[in-house]
């Protein structure tokens, strides 16, 4: 049989606690990993999907760290490598929009979605780095959206989202050139419109419509649609991809 096998391995996923980061955590778990559950407000969520981390059989850590507090995110590495003794796969995943449109942006409110959005995928990187450079292995993943492609959103159409999810794939394909040669790849997936638990439950009927026309696969993705790919991304099998932006969005957007 044929599977994506990351025995051994260990793994941090930021916002860990719900839909795409709590999928990736526990389908990381089934492929082999420990993992390092992040969460911010919801800890219970968070141990929630440590006990199903841990019910594959793999070690599970939860730390609750906001993205956007650098420090925070550097200790939280610490701590995860002295844990599972090593790092192998960090899955960038805590995220952020708005709706505001651009004429009415404060500077507060951009920088709240670029610091959770961008600064955490820094922050985390820049922490896990020293790691991967001396194992010369490593897997960086961020969550960046269809929005960060196309400018497009279906509900909250918002060009700071936009940018931000966009300045992640600059980031991953920089990374990827920095860090290529050192056995270390960086990918960004980019989700369409990803229906998880109560999200997007409360789309009006006309944009749900109008959403579903325009995939052709006909349907909204999961959250495990998502998972699949972080997991893809993590694997050797997957050793020879870097700086990609990978669209799992049913081909509601197409490069
Ligand atoms: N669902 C979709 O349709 C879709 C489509 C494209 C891209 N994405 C991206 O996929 C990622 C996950 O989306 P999702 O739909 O599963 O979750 P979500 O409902 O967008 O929730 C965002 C997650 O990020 C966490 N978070 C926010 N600010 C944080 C911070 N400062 N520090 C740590 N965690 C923080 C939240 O935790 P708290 O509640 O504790 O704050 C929550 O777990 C996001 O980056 C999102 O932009 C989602």
């Amino acid at each position: 049989m044929f599977a994506l096998d990351l025995t051994g391995r260990a793994a941090i996923v930021t916002a860990g606690s719900r839909g795409i980061g709590a999928a990736s955590a526990v389908a990381l778990a089934r492929a082999g990993c420990d993992v390092c559950v992040n969460y911010r407000a919801d800890a219970a969520a968070a141990e929630a999907v440590a006990g199903a981390v841990r019910a594959e059989g793999r070690r599970a850590l939860v730390v609750q760290a906001d993205v956007a507090d650098s420090a925070a995110v550097t200790a939280m590495v610490s701590q995860a490598q002295e844990t599972f003794g090593r790092l192998d796969i960090i899955v960038s995943n805590a995220g952020a929009g708005t709706k505001v449109p651009m004429h009415e942006i404060a500077d507060e409110e951009y920088r709240r979605v670029f610091d959770i959005n961008v600064k955490g995928f820094v922050a985390l990187a820049r922490a896990a780095l020293p790691a991967m450079r001396a194992a010369k292995s490593g897997r960086i993943i961020a969550i960046s959206s269809v929005v960060g492609r196309s400018g497009k959103a279906f509900m909250s159409p918002s060009p700071t989202y936009a940018g931000a999810k966009a300045a992640l794939i600059g980031y991953v394909r920089g990374l990827a050139r920095e860090v290529g040669g050192l056995g270390i790849t960086v990918n960004a997936v980019c989700p369409g419109w990803v229906d998880w638990g109560s999200k997007h439950a409360a789309a009006p009927a006309e944009v749900r419509a109008s959403a579903l026309s325009q995939i052709p696969l006909g349907r909204t993705g999961t959250a495990e649609d998502i998972a699949n790919a972080v997991v893809f991304l993590a694997s050797d099998q997957a050793s020879y991809l870097t700086g990609v932006s990978l669209d799992v969005n049913g081909g509601l957007y197409m490069a």
